[in-house]
């Protein structure tokens, strides 16, 4: 059995919490492989919104398990709120959610350090969640972070006690505000023993010996290629590899196990923090998607950069990720709009490139506007049913991007969803 996997190829935000709810069903097992709490991946359950930052969005289907796999960093705080937030909902976390021994801590202090990194920056700021992401990532690089598996050795308590001198001196350096550090110890140990009440275990076993018993995998990706360490938009990235290399590096599966990849993407783009966005609509049209998608972060609140959906770097997300299948959302979005701009090239300082350079410095898009439909898509539940302008925009994204488009997202709910022959 195969590891199949649903990732972002955009900035994140393509509506992955969504699509895992919906093809779920037939994956026993789900799995985050790469990130933690700066996610924010929304569903829409019986008609309520439900937000889930750490935890995988199969948590929702009756006997599913969950797992929070090794390459994710997690916040006992965010993730013990997120759990009383499940239960209260009638979710059995306990029997659905496996936390891997090998994912590293947040500590309180980390979105102290993010926050004073970010100050520091100024003008230049990345426009972190302010989770404390990058800071706990790089505790792990240096060989310094703490796991949750410390937990079951004794040299947690001191660990803990050496990190946080640690970073209280760097902290005091930015002259940040320690008035809370103690309160907020104290809330995030009462968080984790509590969090020691859920399963943890070896998940790199667990997940590997169901392949063998034939149980196929879904791994659910965070934030979107584009914000990938290595290859996205550097420095205006996360701190982590949210490409397919990362479900092999973040859950300890081989290459070869890995199945389909499913590239998601909206049917235009977003962004939300700083950073190049070549194909930004800093105007009324921005404006409209931003109003009709509802573009404001699932964790932040953070309005949502909007523009045209640009293919330069959706060739390169499919290249780096070995994409089999196309997932496009929020098709319904751009009802109204008299024409829809595609770019199609990127114009920089050395001719036209169909690719996306390592430098975005100076890169203007090449954009081509096509006719647009005036339809609303939200009851549309067949492919016969959609505008023939939709039908060639979507003929149009497959010829461009040589890979199917098997599903079609016009709404948040599940029920929103065209799978095309
Ligand atoms: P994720 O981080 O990739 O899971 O995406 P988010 O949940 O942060 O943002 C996607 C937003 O779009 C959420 O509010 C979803 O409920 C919503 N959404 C998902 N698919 C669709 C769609 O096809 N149409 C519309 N209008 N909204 C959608
Ligand atoms: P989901 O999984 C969109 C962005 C932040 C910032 C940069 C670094 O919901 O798609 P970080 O807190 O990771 O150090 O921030 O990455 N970012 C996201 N943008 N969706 C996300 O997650 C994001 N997670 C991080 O806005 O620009
Ligand atoms: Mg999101």
């Amino acid at each position: 059995m195969k590891v199949d996997v649903i990732l972002g190829l955009q900035w994140g935000d393509e509506g992955k919490g969504k699509l895992v709810d919906v093809v779920c069903p037939t994956y026993p097992i789900i799995a985050r492989f790469q990130g933690g709490p700066n996610a924010g991946h929304s569903l829409v359950i019986h008609g309520k919104k439900m937000v889930l930052n750490t935890i995988p969005s199969g948590i929702f289907r009756d006997g599913s398990t969950n797992v929070a796999g090794s390459g994710m960093v997690l916040n006992p705080v965010g993730l013990l709120r997120e759990i009383k937030m499940l239960e209260a909902n009638g979710v059995p976390v306990k029997d659905r959610l496996v936390l891997s021994r090998r994912a590293h801590l947040i500590l309180p202090t980390h979105p102290l350090l993010d926050a004073a990194m970010e100050q520091a920056k100024g003008d230049e700021k990345i426009g972190s969640t302010l989770k404390g992401i990058g800071p706990a990532y790089s505790d792990k690089t240096a060989r310094q972070g703490i796991r949750l598996g410390d937990l079951d050795n004794g040299r947690f308590d001191a660990n803990f006690r050496e990190q946080i001198a640690r970073h209280t001196d760097e902290l005091n350096r930015h002259g940040s505000d320690l008035s809370e550090l103690n309160a907020l110890c104290d809330e995030w140990k009462k968080s984790l023993d509590e969090i020691a009440a859920y399963q943890r275990a070896d998940t790199e076993f667990f997940l590997n010996k169901a392949l063998d018993r034939g149980e196929p995998i879904l791994a659910e990706g965070a934030q979107g290629t584009l914000l990938d360490l290595e290859f996205g938009s550097y420095p205006f990235v996360t701190s982590s590899h949210t490409t397919v290399a990362g479900v092999c590096s973040g859950l300890g599966v081989a290459p070869q196990r890995v199945g389909k990849v499913m590239g998601i993407f909206k049917a235009y783009c977003t962004r939300v923090g700083s950073g190049p966005f070549p194909t930004e609509l800093n105007n009324e049209t921005g404006d409209f998607l931003r109003q009709t998608g509802h573009e404001f972060g699932a964790t932040t609140g953070r309005p949502r950069r909007c523009g045209w959906i640009d293919l330069p770097a959706l060739r390169y997300a499919i290249m780096l990720n070995g994409v089999t299948d196309l997932i496009m959302t929020k098709a319904d979005v751009l009802s109204g709009l008299p024409e829809i701009g595609v770019c199609t090239h990127y114009r920089t300082a050395n001719g036209r490139t169909p690719y996306f350079p390592s430098d975005l410095d100076g890169v203007e898009p090449v954009i081509k506007m096509i006719p647009g439909w005036n339809q609303s898509l939200t009851e549309s539940t067949s492919e016969d049913a959609l505008p023939a302008q939709l039908l060639r925009y979507i003929d149009l994204l497959e010829d461009e991007l040589d890979r199917p488009i098997r599903i079609v997202s016009v709404g948040p709910d599940r029920r929103q969803t065209i799978h095309r022959r």
